[in-house]
Protein backbone atom coordinates (compact mmCIF):
# COMPACT_ATOMS: atom_id res chain seq x y z
CA UNK A 1 0.00 0.00 0.00
CA UNK A 2 1.39 3.50 -0.98
CA UNK A 3 1.89 6.15 1.51
CA UNK A 4 -0.77 8.53 1.17
CA UNK A 5 0.00 11.96 2.46
CA UNK A 6 -2.20 14.45 0.34
CA UNK A 7 -5.61 14.34 -1.94
CA UNK A 8 -3.06 14.18 -5.09
CA UNK A 9 -2.08 10.67 -4.34
CA UNK A 10 -5.83 9.33 -3.54
CA UNK A 11 -6.67 10.44 -6.90
CA UNK A 12 -3.85 8.44 -8.35
CA UNK A 13 -5.32 5.21 -7.02
CA UNK A 14 -8.27 6.51 -7.88
CA UNK A 15 -7.55 6.84 -11.66
CA UNK A 16 -5.80 3.36 -11.30
CA UNK A 17 -8.91 1.60 -9.38
CA UNK A 18 -12.09 2.98 -11.17
CA UNK A 19 -13.67 2.35 -14.69
CA UNK A 20 -12.50 5.41 -16.94
CA UNK A 21 -16.30 6.02 -17.75
CA UNK A 22 -16.50 7.25 -13.92
CA UNK A 23 -13.28 8.62 -13.34
CA UNK A 24 -13.86 11.21 -16.40
CA UNK A 25 -17.33 11.94 -15.31
CA UNK A 26 -15.78 13.17 -11.87
CA UNK A 27 -12.76 15.05 -13.87
CA UNK A 28 -14.81 16.78 -16.40
CA UNK A 29 -15.77 20.17 -16.61
CA UNK A 30 -18.05 21.65 -19.13
CA UNK A 31 -16.79 22.54 -22.54
CA UNK A 32 -13.17 23.90 -22.65
CA UNK A 33 -13.12 23.43 -18.87
CA UNK A 34 -11.96 26.88 -18.22
CA UNK A 35 -13.89 27.23 -14.82
CA UNK A 36 -13.48 23.74 -13.66
CA UNK A 37 -9.64 25.04 -14.03
CA UNK A 38 -10.32 28.19 -12.68
CA UNK A 39 -11.58 26.68 -9.59
CA UNK A 40 -8.46 25.19 -8.55
CA UNK A 41 -5.99 27.58 -9.98
CA UNK A 42 -7.37 31.00 -8.14
CA UNK A 43 -6.58 29.13 -4.70
CA UNK A 44 -3.25 28.99 -5.61
CA UNK A 45 -3.18 32.89 -6.09
CA UNK A 46 -4.14 33.92 -2.75
CA UNK A 47 -1.27 33.32 -0.10
CA UNK A 48 -1.13 33.24 3.83
CA UNK A 49 0.15 35.27 6.38
CA UNK A 50 2.98 33.82 8.54
CA UNK A 51 2.92 34.92 11.89
CA UNK A 52 4.98 33.12 15.16
CA UNK A 53 5.33 32.76 18.45
CA UNK A 54 1.73 32.57 19.30
CA UNK A 55 0.49 30.20 21.82
CA UNK A 56 -0.35 27.10 19.61
CA UNK A 57 -2.02 24.48 22.25
CA UNK A 58 -5.28 23.90 22.82
CA UNK A 59 -6.48 23.88 18.97
CA UNK A 60 -10.12 23.18 17.29
CA UNK A 61 -10.70 22.84 13.88
CA UNK A 62 -14.94 22.58 14.98
CA UNK A 63 -17.37 24.55 13.35
CA UNK A 64 -21.14 25.09 12.45
CA UNK A 65 -22.72 24.80 9.44
CA UNK A 66 -26.82 25.90 9.39
CA UNK A 67 -26.43 25.37 13.23
CA UNK A 68 -25.00 21.70 13.12
CA UNK A 69 -22.14 21.10 14.41
CA UNK A 70 -19.46 20.06 12.32
CA UNK A 71 -15.83 18.61 13.26
CA UNK A 72 -14.14 21.32 10.20
CA UNK A 73 -16.07 23.31 8.27
CA UNK A 74 -16.99 20.89 5.46
CA UNK A 75 -20.03 18.83 4.23
CA UNK A 76 -19.79 16.36 1.49
CA UNK A 77 -21.06 17.79 -1.76
CA UNK A 78 -24.18 15.93 -3.40
CA UNK A 79 -21.99 14.22 -6.38
CA UNK A 80 -24.04 12.29 -9.08
CA UNK A 81 -23.40 8.55 -9.41
CA UNK A 82 -21.05 8.07 -6.58
CA UNK A 83 -22.54 4.49 -5.91
CA UNK A 84 -20.30 3.92 -9.51
CA UNK A 85 -17.05 4.97 -8.11
CA UNK A 86 -17.73 2.09 -5.68
CA UNK A 87 -20.14 -0.05 -4.81
CA UNK A 88 -22.81 1.08 -2.46
CA UNK A 89 -20.41 4.66 -2.60
CA UNK A 90 -23.44 6.55 -0.84
CA UNK A 91 -23.90 4.69 2.03
CA UNK A 92 -19.98 4.54 2.33
CA UNK A 93 -19.25 7.88 2.10
CA UNK A 94 -22.63 8.70 4.85
CA UNK A 95 -21.35 6.43 7.10
CA UNK A 96 -17.71 8.12 6.99
CA UNK A 97 -19.16 11.54 7.17
CA UNK A 98 -20.87 10.44 10.27
CA UNK A 99 -18.03 9.10 11.94
CA UNK A 100 -15.95 12.21 11.08
CA UNK A 101 -18.75 14.52 12.10
CA UNK A 102 -19.35 16.67 9.11
CA UNK A 103 -22.47 16.31 7.33
CA UNK A 104 -23.24 14.44 3.96
CA UNK A 105 -25.58 15.47 1.05
CA UNK A 106 -26.94 12.87 -1.04
CA UNK A 107 -27.70 13.73 -5.01
CA UNK A 108 -31.36 13.17 -6.55
CA UNK A 109 -28.91 11.53 -9.31
CA UNK A 110 -27.44 9.26 -6.04
CA UNK A 111 -26.92 5.20 -6.66
CA UNK A 112 -28.05 4.39 -3.65
CA UNK A 113 -31.40 5.76 -2.95
CA UNK A 114 -32.92 8.50 -0.18
CA UNK A 115 -34.33 4.95 1.91
CA UNK A 116 -30.75 3.31 2.12
CA UNK A 117 -28.56 5.76 3.14
CA UNK A 118 -31.05 6.38 5.93
CA UNK A 119 -31.25 2.69 7.16
CA UNK A 120 -27.37 2.62 7.08
CA UNK A 121 -26.96 6.16 8.49
CA UNK A 122 -27.97 7.53 12.08
CA UNK A 123 -26.59 11.33 11.77
CA UNK A 124 -29.51 13.12 9.51
CA UNK A 125 -27.74 13.69 6.16
CA UNK A 126 -29.12 16.36 3.57
CA UNK A 127 -30.89 15.95 0.46
CA UNK A 128 -29.99 17.44 -2.55
CA UNK A 129 -33.18 18.34 -5.01
CA UNK A 130 -33.22 18.66 -8.73
CA UNK A 131 -37.16 19.98 -9.57
CA UNK A 132 -38.55 18.32 -12.12
CA UNK A 133 -41.56 18.70 -14.31
CA UNK A 134 -43.44 16.30 -13.26
CA UNK A 135 -44.23 18.13 -9.70
CA UNK A 136 -45.72 14.89 -8.42
CA UNK A 137 -42.41 13.19 -8.38
CA UNK A 138 -40.58 16.10 -6.91
CA UNK A 139 -42.80 16.35 -4.49
CA UNK A 140 -42.72 12.65 -3.55
CA UNK A 141 -38.83 13.37 -3.32
CA UNK A 142 -39.34 15.79 -0.58
CA UNK A 143 -41.63 13.68 1.28
CA UNK A 144 -39.19 10.78 1.24
CA UNK A 145 -36.20 13.11 2.56
CA UNK A 146 -38.76 14.30 5.11
CA UNK A 147 -39.53 10.72 6.14
CA UNK A 148 -35.69 9.94 6.29
CA UNK A 149 -35.49 12.41 8.37
CA UNK A 150 -33.10 14.36 6.56
CA UNK A 151 -32.27 17.94 8.43
CA UNK A 152 -31.75 19.64 5.39
CA UNK A 153 -32.30 20.38 1.49
CA UNK A 154 -30.60 21.37 -0.36
CA UNK A 155 -32.09 22.92 -3.74
CA UNK A 156 -29.64 23.19 -6.85
CA UNK A 157 -30.18 26.26 -9.00
CA UNK A 158 -27.94 25.92 -11.37
CA UNK A 159 -28.62 22.72 -13.27
CA UNK A 160 -31.74 23.10 -15.04
CA UNK A 161 -30.02 22.30 -17.67
CA UNK A 162 -26.88 19.94 -18.32
CA UNK A 163 -23.79 21.77 -19.65
CA UNK A 164 -21.86 19.72 -22.50
CA UNK A 165 -18.95 17.43 -20.99
CA UNK A 166 -17.52 16.02 -23.68
CA UNK A 167 -15.99 12.57 -22.16
CA UNK A 168 -19.43 11.59 -21.00
CA UNK A 169 -20.74 11.68 -24.38
CA UNK A 170 -17.54 9.89 -25.71
CA UNK A 171 -17.40 7.59 -23.63
CA UNK A 172 -21.39 6.40 -23.01
CA UNK A 173 -21.39 7.27 -19.56
CA UNK A 174 -24.75 5.20 -18.25
CA UNK A 175 -25.38 3.56 -14.73
CA UNK A 176 -24.73 0.40 -14.77
CA UNK A 177 -21.97 0.63 -18.07
CA UNK A 178 -23.21 -0.47 -20.97
CA UNK A 179 -20.99 -3.62 -21.98
CA UNK A 180 -19.30 -2.04 -25.19
CA UNK A 181 -16.01 -4.14 -26.11
CA UNK A 182 -13.94 -0.50 -24.54
CA UNK A 183 -15.63 -1.21 -21.57
CA UNK A 184 -15.06 -4.43 -21.02
CA UNK A 185 -11.26 -3.90 -21.59
CA UNK A 186 -11.08 -1.35 -19.20
CA UNK A 187 -12.59 -3.37 -16.58
CA UNK A 188 -10.47 -6.24 -17.23
CA UNK A 189 -7.84 -3.74 -15.24
CA UNK A 190 -10.57 -2.98 -12.69
CA UNK A 191 -11.31 -6.20 -11.29
CA UNK A 192 -11.55 -4.96 -7.50
CA UNK A 193 -14.40 -2.60 -8.88
CA UNK A 194 -15.87 -5.20 -10.63
CA UNK A 195 -15.84 -7.65 -8.00
CA UNK A 196 -17.50 -5.59 -5.25
CA UNK A 197 -20.16 -3.69 -8.12
CA UNK A 198 -21.42 -8.00 -8.67
CA UNK A 199 -21.54 -8.03 -4.85
CA UNK A 200 -24.29 -5.02 -4.69
CA UNK A 201 -27.70 -4.63 -5.95
CA UNK A 202 -27.56 -0.74 -6.12
CA UNK A 203 -26.68 -0.30 -9.71
CA UNK A 204 -29.36 2.06 -10.44
CA UNK A 205 -30.52 5.63 -10.05
CA UNK A 206 -31.74 4.21 -6.84
CA UNK A 207 -34.30 7.43 -5.98
CA UNK A 208 -35.91 7.67 -10.08
CA UNK A 209 -36.23 3.81 -11.01
CA UNK A 210 -39.05 2.50 -9.98
CA UNK A 211 -40.05 5.64 -8.82
CA UNK A 212 -41.18 7.81 -12.21
CA UNK A 213 -43.09 6.04 -15.40
CA UNK A 214 -41.67 7.19 -19.03
CA UNK A 215 -38.42 7.89 -19.50
CA UNK A 216 -36.70 6.67 -22.21
CA UNK A 217 -33.44 5.38 -20.99
CA UNK A 218 -33.45 5.13 -17.03
CA UNK A 219 -29.56 4.74 -17.49
CA UNK A 220 -28.10 7.98 -18.82
CA UNK A 221 -28.25 10.96 -16.71
CA UNK A 222 -28.33 13.17 -19.97
CA UNK A 223 -31.60 11.75 -21.29
CA UNK A 224 -33.08 11.81 -17.58
CA UNK A 225 -32.11 15.41 -17.47
CA UNK A 226 -32.98 16.35 -20.83
CA UNK A 227 -36.69 14.91 -20.70
CA UNK A 228 -37.16 15.20 -16.92
CA UNK A 229 -35.46 18.31 -15.28
CA UNK A 230 -37.95 21.23 -14.68
CA UNK A 231 -36.63 24.50 -17.74
CA UNK A 232 -39.07 26.61 -16.02
CA UNK A 233 -37.39 26.45 -12.16
CA UNK A 234 -37.79 30.75 -11.28
CA UNK A 235 -37.93 32.13 -7.69
CA UNK A 236 -41.46 31.66 -7.13
CA UNK A 237 -41.24 27.85 -8.06
CA UNK A 238 -38.31 28.18 -5.76
CA UNK A 239 -40.10 29.91 -2.83
CA UNK A 240 -42.83 27.16 -3.10
CA UNK A 241 -40.69 24.13 -3.23
CA UNK A 242 -39.03 25.92 0.78
CA UNK A 243 -42.86 26.51 1.63
CA UNK A 244 -43.45 22.69 1.12
CA UNK A 245 -39.76 21.83 2.96
CA UNK A 246 -40.72 23.60 5.51
CA UNK A 247 -37.06 23.07 7.13
CA UNK A 248 -34.06 24.30 6.96
CA UNK A 249 -32.79 25.15 3.01
CA UNK A 250 -29.15 25.51 1.70
CA UNK A 251 -29.74 27.15 -1.74
CA UNK A 252 -26.73 25.91 -4.04
CA UNK A 253 -25.05 27.12 -7.05
CA UNK A 254 -25.46 31.14 -6.21
CA UNK A 255 -22.27 33.16 -8.25
CA UNK A 256 -23.75 36.49 -8.59
CA UNK A 257 -24.68 39.09 -6.30
CA UNK A 258 -28.02 39.81 -7.53
CA UNK A 259 -28.93 36.07 -7.24
CA UNK A 260 -27.59 35.96 -3.44
CA UNK A 261 -29.83 38.98 -2.93
CA UNK A 262 -32.64 37.01 -4.06
CA UNK A 263 -31.45 34.07 -2.17
CA UNK A 264 -31.12 35.85 1.36
CA UNK A 265 -34.48 37.78 0.59
CA UNK A 266 -36.21 34.30 0.53
CA UNK A 267 -35.05 33.24 3.75
CA UNK A 268 -33.18 30.55 2.97
CA UNK A 269 -30.93 29.57 6.07
CA UNK A 270 -27.80 29.22 3.48
CA UNK A 271 -26.38 29.38 0.10
CA UNK A 272 -23.38 27.62 -1.65
CA UNK A 273 -21.77 30.06 -3.87
CA UNK A 274 -21.15 27.62 -6.58
CA UNK A 275 -20.52 27.12 -10.20
CA UNK A 276 -21.27 23.70 -9.94
CA UNK A 277 -17.65 22.45 -9.95
CA UNK A 278 -17.07 24.07 -13.18
CA UNK A 279 -19.55 21.51 -15.04
CA UNK A 280 -22.25 24.30 -15.92
CA UNK A 281 -21.57 27.76 -17.44
CA UNK A 282 -18.15 27.44 -19.21
CA UNK A 283 -16.53 30.92 -18.43
CA UNK A 284 -18.14 31.48 -15.18
CA UNK A 285 -16.31 33.23 -12.53
CA UNK A 286 -14.30 30.46 -10.24
CA UNK A 287 -16.03 30.48 -6.75
CA UNK A 288 -13.51 31.71 -4.47
CA UNK A 289 -13.31 35.04 -6.72
CA UNK A 290 -16.60 35.17 -6.76
CA UNK A 291 -16.98 34.45 -2.95
CA UNK A 292 -15.79 37.98 -1.59
CA UNK A 293 -18.68 40.28 -3.11
CA UNK A 294 -21.11 37.91 -2.36
CA UNK A 295 -20.03 38.37 1.02
CA UNK A 296 -20.15 41.67 1.35
CA UNK A 297 -23.92 41.60 -0.59
CA UNK A 298 -25.54 39.38 1.70
CA UNK A 299 -23.15 38.42 4.29
CA UNK A 300 -24.85 39.85 7.21
CA UNK A 301 -28.14 37.97 6.46
CA UNK A 302 -27.38 34.35 5.12
CA UNK A 303 -24.70 32.08 5.79
CA UNK A 304 -22.95 31.48 2.88
CA UNK A 305 -20.85 28.66 1.86
CA UNK A 306 -18.62 28.05 -1.07
CA UNK A 307 -18.39 24.88 -3.28
CA UNK A 308 -15.31 24.28 -6.12
CA UNK A 309 -11.71 23.73 -6.44
CA UNK A 310 -11.00 22.72 -2.87
CA UNK A 311 -8.25 20.13 -3.05
CA UNK A 312 -6.76 20.93 0.51
CA UNK A 313 -6.83 22.46 4.09
CA UNK A 314 -5.37 25.06 3.30
CA UNK A 315 -7.87 25.78 0.45
CA UNK A 316 -10.98 25.20 3.45
CA UNK A 317 -8.73 27.92 5.19
CA UNK A 318 -8.56 30.59 2.91
CA UNK A 319 -12.43 29.85 1.76
CA UNK A 320 -13.38 30.08 5.46
CA UNK A 321 -10.87 33.56 5.78
CA UNK A 322 -12.43 35.00 3.22
CA UNK A 323 -15.84 34.61 5.41
CA UNK A 324 -17.52 31.57 4.29
CA UNK A 325 -19.15 29.55 7.16
CA UNK A 326 -18.62 26.02 5.21
CA UNK A 327 -17.28 24.60 2.72
CA UNK A 328 -17.94 21.75 0.38
CA UNK A 329 -15.76 18.86 -1.40
CA UNK A 330 -17.20 16.83 -4.18
CA UNK A 331 -14.23 15.58 -6.12
CA UNK A 332 -11.70 15.11 -2.98
CA UNK A 333 -14.23 12.86 -1.16
CA UNK A 334 -14.55 10.80 -4.10
CA UNK A 335 -10.94 10.45 -4.96
CA UNK A 336 -10.98 8.69 -1.23
CA UNK A 337 -14.13 6.53 -2.00
CA UNK A 338 -12.72 5.28 -5.68
CA UNK A 339 -9.76 4.62 -4.33
CA UNK A 340 -10.51 2.67 -0.71
CA UNK A 341 -13.76 2.89 -0.01
CA UNK A 342 -15.72 4.33 3.47
CA UNK A 343 -11.44 4.41 4.42
CA UNK A 344 -10.55 6.44 1.63
CA UNK A 345 -13.10 9.40 2.69
CA UNK A 346 -12.18 9.19 5.84
CA UNK A 347 -8.54 9.15 5.09
CA UNK A 348 -9.33 12.49 2.68
CA UNK A 349 -11.13 14.09 5.63
CA UNK A 350 -8.42 13.17 7.61
CA UNK A 351 -5.83 14.54 4.99
CA UNK A 352 -8.05 18.27 4.88
CA UNK A 353 -8.49 18.26 8.76
CA UNK A 354 -4.84 17.68 9.56
CA UNK A 355 -3.75 20.58 6.70
CA UNK A 356 -6.27 23.02 8.06
CA UNK A 357 -5.59 22.51 11.34
CA UNK A 358 -1.58 23.01 10.80
CA UNK A 359 -1.83 25.61 8.71
CA UNK A 360 -4.62 27.55 11.03
CA UNK A 361 -1.86 27.33 13.47
CA UNK A 362 1.03 28.74 11.58
CA UNK A 363 -1.03 31.40 10.55
CA UNK A 364 -1.32 32.27 14.65
CA UNK A 365 -5.09 31.28 14.49
CA UNK A 366 -6.41 28.29 16.93
CA UNK A 367 -10.02 28.07 16.46
CA UNK A 368 -12.28 28.19 13.42
CA UNK A 369 -13.95 31.81 14.59
CA UNK A 370 -10.43 33.42 15.28
CA UNK A 371 -9.66 32.97 11.37
CA UNK A 372 -10.83 35.80 9.40
CA UNK A 373 -9.05 38.15 6.14
CA UNK A 374 -6.44 39.38 8.19
CA UNK A 375 -4.44 35.81 7.15
CA UNK A 376 -5.24 36.15 3.85
CA UNK A 377 -2.91 38.00 1.27
CA UNK A 378 -4.94 38.83 -1.91
CA UNK A 379 -3.47 39.98 -5.21
CA UNK A 380 -5.06 43.44 -5.68
CA UNK A 381 -7.11 42.67 -8.68
CA UNK A 382 -8.49 39.54 -6.96
CA UNK A 383 -11.88 39.89 -7.84
CA UNK A 384 -11.31 41.10 -11.59
CA UNK A 385 -11.75 44.76 -12.91
CA UNK A 386 -14.82 44.03 -15.02
CA UNK A 387 -16.24 46.55 -17.23
CA UNK A 388 -19.35 48.16 -16.42
CA UNK A 389 -21.17 48.60 -20.42
CA UNK A 390 -24.35 50.05 -18.60
CA UNK A 391 -27.44 49.40 -21.43
CA UNK A 392 -26.44 48.52 -25.32
CA UNK A 393 -28.00 51.34 -27.34
CA UNK A 394 -30.68 50.24 -29.97
CA UNK A 395 -30.64 51.25 -33.60
CA UNK A 396 -34.45 52.69 -33.26
C1 LIG B 1 -24.79 16.41 -11.96
O1 LIG B 1 -25.05 17.01 -10.94
C2 LIG B 1 -23.59 16.60 -12.70
O2 LIG B 1 -22.94 17.64 -12.56
O3 LIG B 1 -23.25 15.70 -13.46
Amino acid sequence: MPVITNIDDLKELYRRRVPKMFYDYAESGSWTEQTFRDNERDFDLIRLRQRVAVDMSGRSTASTMIGEEVALPVALAPVGLTGMQCADGEIKAARAAEKFGVPFTLSTMSICSIEDVAEHTTRPFWFQLYTMKDTDFTSRLIERARAAGCSALVITLDLQILGQRHKDLKNGLSAPPKLTLPVMLDLATKWRWGLEMLGTKRRQFGNIVGHVKGVSDTSSLMAWTAEQFDPALDWGKVAKLMEQWGGKVILKGILDVEDAKKAAELGADAIVVSNHGGRQLDGALSSIRALPAILDAVGDKVEVHLDGGIRSGQDILKAVAMGAQGTYIGRAFVYGLGAMGEAGVTKALEILQREFDLTMAFCGRRRVEEVDRDILLVPEDFEGRWKDWGPRKRRA
